[in-house]
């Protein structure tokens, strides 16, 4: 059952949505649980459990294109803690098909450890033929998070103007959700290590 926070966070994410294409906000989840979460990814991270970012439909490890370590949530054998993100953002999930007829059936996720001076350039996160992820969903896990230690999501707002953008600190608790297909974003180098939970709501595969 929907707590009334989670309703009016998740109301106001479906209205941004429906006026500008994407969404920020913050305490989404709460505080307890994004430690845990924090806490976990960085035992994966000690574990070796996660391996360098390969990029695109290449599939090559590129280093100066992403600097990114990950590790792919894995839904039938998930955590106290993945579970309460993933039943979260299921409801969510329900909000956006229920308001937009997407047709959203899943959530593919992973981790994300950014080491200090480690970013991603500006790219898309659809590849030309392959459009099954329709939403971006990205929840910071950085604890006391200051403006100086850099690593915001520069989010471009118009594919036409690289003038045109938001910076958004990688702040614990805060989503950023967007249209895929629509936002060129960049991951901005931080001077300590940044821990995001990356999801991308897919449609059915045609292929
Ligand atoms: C991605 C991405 C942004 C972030 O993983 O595709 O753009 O802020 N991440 O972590
Ligand atoms: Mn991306």
């Amino acid at each position: 059952m929907q707590s009334p926070a989670l309703q009016n966070l998740i109301s106001s994410i479906i209205e941004d949505i429906a006026q500008k294409g994407y969404a920020v906000v913050e305490q989404f989840i709460n505080p307890q649980e994004i430690t845990s979460l924090a806490a976990q990814a960085k035992i994966l991270h000690i574990t070796g459990e996660m391996h360098k970012a390969k990029t695109g439909i290449s599939k090559l490890e590129n280093s100066t294109l992403r600097g990114d370590f990950i590790h792919w949530i894995d839904a039938s054998n998930a955590s106290e803690s993945e579970t309460f993100y993933l039943n979260t953002m299921a409801e969510l999930q329900h909000a956006i098909n229920q308001a937009f007829f997407l047709g959203l059936f899943e959530l593919e996720s992973h981790f994300a450890i950014y080491p200090p001076g480690a970013g991603y350039q500006k790219h898309l996160d659809q590849f030309i033929g392959k459009e099954e992820r329709k939403i971006s969903c990205i929840l910071y896990l950085n604890e006391g998070w200051h403006h100086e230690d850099g690593g915001q999501l520069r989010m471009y707002l118009d594919k036409k103007d690289e003038n045109r953008f938001i910076d958004i600190s990688p702040q614990a608790g805060t989503l950023v959700v967007f249209l895929s297909s629509d936002f060129l974003h960049e991951v901005l180098p931080a001077t300590r290590e940044r821990i995001s939970l990356t999801g991308w709501f897919r449609t059915r595969s045609l292929s």
